[in-house]
């Protein structure tokens, strides 16, 4: 596990926009895995202001995202598709049917996630998967438990969850109480993980990540056992795994 540290959030996400866009530019139909948050919004729009500036080309890239709410429709303001296609989609000349985001009215849930499962093994290996991490050290919603989910997954979402994610809703009784989820296993199948991090509140967790045990109850830090990934934070977040580094 590699740490890329930088200055500012501008300066992370310009750092880890470089690698998306090299990897759009060397090979065009490449397959993005993609994550929503407050933590990737600026890479997106490093990438909108690249292809603006017509130095990168969507037209073949396909991506999948890591998760949706349960219960939110696409046009629902608060749902990861209306998210991917606010900060991303419609921004940039990506056909809409190669981009992949779970449902969030399924008929059948469970159903959905093996469609899911069937989807990425289909158009995947995923070339390059971008993740958050939660509070609580959560990779797309597997939240901390006792085992590694490895599959694509119905997820009830932790209390605290929940609540660092009212934070984008009227009111927390408000935040959908499920998802769909990538598993850890699905995540590791990616043939490279870059991880954004960003403010003092992620600094702990990042720190346990990368230093702590690796145990479900932090389930990022199984991507210690991933041979290629970086983790890229701003100084706020980087500050106790990079003085762990430099002792
Ligand atoms: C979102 C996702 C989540 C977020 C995490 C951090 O698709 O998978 O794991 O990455 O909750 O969110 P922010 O960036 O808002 O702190």
């Amino acid at each position: 596990m590699k740490l890329i540290t930088a200055t500012t959030y501008e300066e992370m996400c310009q750092k880890a926009a470089r690698v998306l866009a090299a990897q759009i530019t060397l090979k065009p139909q490449s397959v993005l895995g993609l994550a929503t948050g407050s933590t990737p919004i600026g890479i997106y729009q490093e990438l909108v202001r690249e292809y603006q500036e017509g130095k990168l080309n969507f037209s073949q890239v396909t991506t999948v995202n890591l998760d949706e709410y349960l219960g939110l429709s696409p046009e629902n303001d608060q749902s990861y598709r209306y998210f991917m296609n606010q900060h991303l989609f419609n921004k940039v000349n990506i056909p809409k049917e190669n981009t992949h985001v779970p449902s969030g009215q399924p008929q059948n849930p469970q159903e959905e996630c093996r469609q899911y499962e069937e989807l990425l093994a289909a158009v995947g290996p995923v070339d390059i998967q971008l993740l958050g991490i939660g509070n609580n050290g959560h990779i797309g919603f597997n939240e901390p438990c006792g085992h590694f989910p490895e599959f694509t997954h119905v997820v009830n979402l932790s209390e605290s969850t929940i609540q660092a994610n009212s934070r984008f809703f009227a009111h927390s009784s408000q935040v959908p109480r499920q998802a769909v989820s990538m598993g850890i296993g699905t995540i590791m199948k990616a043939k490279k993980i870059l991880l954004v991090a960003s403010g003092q509140g992620k600094a702990q967790i990042v720190y346990d990540m990368m230093f702590g045990p690796v145990t479900p109850q932090v389930p990022a830090s199984l991507l210690r056992f991933h041979p290629d990934v970086t983790v890229f934070a701003d100084q706020e977040a980087g500050v106790l795994a990079l003085a762990a580094l430099s002792k």
